[in-house]
């Protein structure tokens, strides 16, 4: 009695049911069926090129899989966990359509090398989707820093009140985080587009297999070294979901800065209605859910990047099944990676800046406290004393209820006699900026300069 796989030849029992389910992977792996098909279309033109394959049993190899891959499209596959993943059961509904042509397709090639490829092709489709949306989330954020290039807020060190920055230059130091994020994934795109097929199951294959033929046929710059580290790698798949976490650690940043700013207290901005869900007792609620989910959904992420290290961790070479369980966080990464930048595109563009506020929290916040100590340097005071002399002006100020721009000249004078009326263009939230006027400063010239520069092309590496 055979087990009725495709490998069953030397079972003398079929696979127990709780082992079927246990050890399926089809209910995942179902979504590799294109990069599957690609990669088989591919791997039957070379055998048939190199003459393993006759040319009719190709064309209908070919014929067949492209037919699957419709029905599959069209919600007209039966998935079998029975025959355990994407691969098998792509295999055997081929062989059910065109018979022993079918069965000749795995000639040369094992699942170990295939999955390989297939994953290698999915995340590699998935780059290339991921690219242009962040693109357009960075050219949204291009757009906010131009229209608050000289809005005026506080800039914070442990969330206190440090110096005032401009809401453009905010905007801009996401922007490079996810720029960097991009920058991150086209490497790793570049890195990982070797063609795994030919390593078969671990040592190669004894047919004439056509390697380059089959990377240029699929896309790859060129073909895998080593045929054991080509079944076993998954580091491509750990440095995407690497780079999943260390974005959305980025994204989870910018939500925890926008949960608190469109908190009454802060009110620097107002998140579009759309984006925001209401309370079901509080009637005043309007909570700003997306950006806490995405904050929520960071941890996931995170996570998934952990279960990959973990599970490659303690494997000898060459495939070990374990490496099964790549896919579901990987794909996982993927998807949640993918939504929240589409939720940040799409919101971005509509939030709403409340310039008024965020001008009074930096002209409450003595946020040119450094602006005056660096003025009285100039006029010959050591920092130390500088510092001292503001921290007293300060204090002076607090008790007033004003900000250190409002004090008179003569009050100001009675803390140093280095004061003279000139201090006045320097201790504004405006000469405050405009005076950090070189590259990387906060001045509003400054931001301008930097969008100018982003929109006049690639100033930096892909
Ligand atoms: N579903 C398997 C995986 O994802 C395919 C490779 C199976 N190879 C094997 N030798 N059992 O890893």
């Amino acid at each position: 009695m055979s087990s009725g796989k495709l490998w069953g030849g030397r079972f003398q029992e079929s696979t127990s049911a709780l082992v079927e389910r246990f050890s399926e992977s089809v209910s995942f792996d179902a979504r590799l069926y294109r990069q599957d098909i690609r990669g088989s279309i591919a791997h039957a033109r070379m055998l048939g090129r190199v003459g393993v394959l006759k040319a009719a049993d190709v064309t209908a190899i070919v014929d067949g899989l492209t037919a699957i891959e419709a029905d599959i499209d069209a919600g007209r596959f039966e998935w079998k966990p029975e025959l355990e993943d994407v691969h098998m059961n792509i295999e055997a509904r081929l062989t059910e359509r065109i018979g022993d042509a079918g069965k000749r397709l795995h000639t040369g090639r094992s699942r170990n090398d295939q999955v390989a490829t297939d994953i290698r092709l999915y995340v590699r489709d998935v780059i290339d989707e991921l690219l242009p949306l962040m693109d357009r989330l960075a050219g949204h954020l291009l757009d906010l820093a131009e229209r608050e290039a000289d809005t005026l807020m506080p800039g914070f060190t442990h969330l206190q009140i440090a110096q005032p920055v401009t809401f453009g230059h905010h905007m801009l130091a996401w922007r490079e985080q996810l720029l960097r994020d991009r920058s991150r994934l086209a490497d790793g795109r570049a890195r990982m587009n070797q063609l795994p097929l030919g390593a078969a199951a671990l040592a190669g294959t004894v047919y004439p297999i056509d390697r380059e033929w089959v990377a240029a046929e699929l896309g790859f710059d060129g073909v895998t070294e080593n045929s054991l580290d080509t079944v076993s790698d998954r580091d491509f798949a750990i440095e995407f979901c690497a780079t999943a976490a260390l974005c959305l650690v980025h994204l989870s940043r910018w939500s925890e800065e926008l949960i608190l700013w469109s908190t009454p207290m802060f009110g620097f901005v107002d998140l579009p209605d759309r984006f925001c869900t209401g309370s079901s007792i509080m009637p005043q609620k309007k909570n700003p859910d997306v950006p806490e989910l995405v904050r929520g959904k960071t941890g996931r992420v995170v996570g998934n990047l952990n279960a990959l290290l973990v599970l490659m961790k303690g494997q000898p070479l060459a495939y070990n099944r374990d490496n099964q369980e790549d896919k579901e966080p990987l794909f996982d990464s993927i998807d949640t990676l993918s939504l929240c930048l589409q939720v940040y595109a799409e919101m971005v563009p509509h939030i709403r800046v409340n310039t008024a506020r965020c001008r009074e929290a930096a002209a409450r916040g003595f946020s040119t406290a450094t602006d005056l100590a660096d003025y009285l340097v100039k006029k010959g005071l050591p920092f130390r004393d500088a510092h001292h002399v503001v921290g007293s002006a300060v204090a002076h100020a607090t008790a007033a209820g004003c900000d250190l721009a409002e004090l008179e000249l003569t009050t100001l004078q009675g803390f140093s006699p280095l004061i003279a009326d000139d201090v006045f263009a320097v201790i504004t939230l405006e000469g405050s900026v405009n005076a950090r006027n070189h590259i990387g400063g906060t001045a509003p010239a400054q931001v301008r300069a930097a969008i100018a520069r982003a929109r006049k092309g690639p100033s930096r590496p892909a």
